[in-house]
């Protein structure tokens, strides 16, 4: 018999998506250059030569989007803004036309009993603030105060979930050290400083959202996976600790315990820090503690991990099977629930944050649609139902998880991997434009209606 698992009253049901990664319309309506733009428009960086300049042509069918979210019933929608559409030269200039899309969307939202959860930064940095030096430079922390300001101003009487970022560390490590994200450099040192750059932003921005929306929840959003070392050897112990450079290196500092030691000292080892933390000034750290009212969490696989140092003992404990009951179709992604009520218990009973939102959680399958156009992506409800059992499961343990957001409401540019990924609950035809609602989303309704999940 199925089991069915109650969430609290209010609980935010909702779906995730970001603006270079469904807006399209990339220079249309004033909207200055992004550094996606620009990284995507290099020959050699995505997959397939895919750029994000239509996507899923959400600028100018938005309304049909809204729809979509209507049909799902969806309590809650989180999008991001793209900073280029507002301040096109990243300061300066405001483009009223970028703040009329945005006003549009959030109406229409409300209209529709949908409450927005704005996510003021998810990547695409004005290209002219990246040929500044982007995020390794001081000065983009204070144009994001800048865009901060124009943009609460102005959506600040209806929007009452702001997140400054969406996951500082893919932005620091993926797009300055490791170079697979715009804007494709490959220095830890330029990594290190971006990272102090965005921490210093969220700080400095949230008492602005606290100035303009009365009333209104400000946080940020970190994401991790479940990582666990691949066997018992001092190595693989010693790499998952060091793996905590994506988490730890954010989370300590957001709340109040600085940069962690070991993690600079791994920094320093690998020479990476020859100024030390140079790029921190007098009250940089009291800034980046600031209160938040939430912290919002990505989560999607499990991650076992194996150092590759000399004289490692290469004894397995995890055997990791590679099927697609097993493994999404993001190579390495592994599908593992129980990692998600871990992190939560994690980040929750280690920081005390007020409250947590899962702000995005999915599975990538290319299942499409079938002769009569339904699209029978049974992998991808499962994935949902299983994680979705275990934010119960967390929230039993008691953590105050207050909302549950899918990645994604529909297929997307998925970054390096163009449009290869398909995270959506709605399959998008990038053809035509024509949106299907896949059998996961009409389950995922469901689970809405019922404010449940059946096991
Ligand atoms: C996260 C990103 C999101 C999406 C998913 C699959 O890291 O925040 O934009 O690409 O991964």
């Amino acid at each position: 018999m199925t089991e069915q698992l109650k969430f609290p009253q209010n609980f935010a049901w909702g779906a995730a998506t970001a603006s270079y990664q469904i807006e399209g319309g990339w220079n249309a309506g004033g909207k200055g250059a992004s550094c996606w733009d620009r990284f995507a428009h290099t020959p050699g960086k995505i997959l397939n030569s895919d750029t994000g300049d239509i996507a899923c042509d959400h600028y100018h069918r938005w309304q049909e989007d809204v729809a979509l979210m209507r049909q799902l019933g969806l309590k809650a929608y989180r999008f991001s803004v793209s900073w280029p559409r507002i301040l096109p030269q990243g300061r300066g200039p405001v483009n009223q036309a970028g703040l009329d899309f945005y006003s549009h969307l959030v109406d229409a939202l409300l209209e529709a009993g949908i409450t927005p959860f704005v996510t003021l930064y998810h990547w695409d940095l004005p290209q002219a603030l990246e040929d500044e030096g982007g995020w390794a430079n001081r000065a983009t922390a204070e144009a994001f105060v800048e865009y901060t300001e124009v943009i609460t101003r102005a959506l600040g009487d209806r929007v009452k979930h702001w997140i400054t970022h969406n996951e500082p560390a893919v932005v620091a490590w993926l797009g300055y050290a490791l170079g697979i994200h715009a804007p494709g450099l490959k220095d830890f040192a330029l990594g290190a400083r971006a990272s102090h750059h965005l921490l210093l932003s969220h700080g400095w921005t949230v008492p602005v959202i606290r100035r303009n929306c009365p009333g209104a929840e400000a946080g940020i959003t970190l994401n991790t996976s479940w990582s666990v070392p691949a066997s018992n050897s001092i190595h693989d112990r010693e790499a998952v600790r060091q793996g905590d450079m994506w988490l730890r290196w954010f989370s300590d500092p957001l709340y109040g315990r600085g940069y962690p030691a070991d993690i600079q000292a791994d920094l320093v080892k690998r020479g990476v820090l020859p100024n030390g933390l140079d790029f921190v000034q007098p009250g940089d750290l009291d800034a980046i503690q600031v209160s938040t009212d939430f912290l919002g969490l990505n989560y999607y696989a499990r991650h076992v991990v194996r150092a590759e140092a000399p004289g490692n003992d290469p004894q397995t404990v995890f055997a990791a099977e590679k099927d697609l009951d097993h493994y999404t179709e993001m190579e390495g992604w592994e599908i593992f629930p129980a990692g998600l009520a871990n992190v939560l218990q994690r980040l929750y009973f280690n920081y005390q944050p007020p409250k947590l939102y899962l702000t995005e959680n999915g599975a990538s399958y290319s299942t499409p649609p079938d002769a009569s156009g339904r699209v029978p992506d049974v992998r991808r409800t499962n994935y949902l139902r299983g994680h979705i059992a275990a934010c119960h499961h967390a929230i039993q343990a008691g953590v105050p998880l207050a909302g549950y957001f899918v990645w994604s409401l529909m297929d997307n540019f998925e970054w390096s991997q163009g449009y290869k990924q398909r995270f959506g609950v709605t399959w998008v035809d990038f053809e035509t434009g024509q949106r299907t609602l896949k059998d996961s989303a009409l389950w995922y309704a469901d689970v809405i209606k019922q404010n449940a999940v059946g096991i």
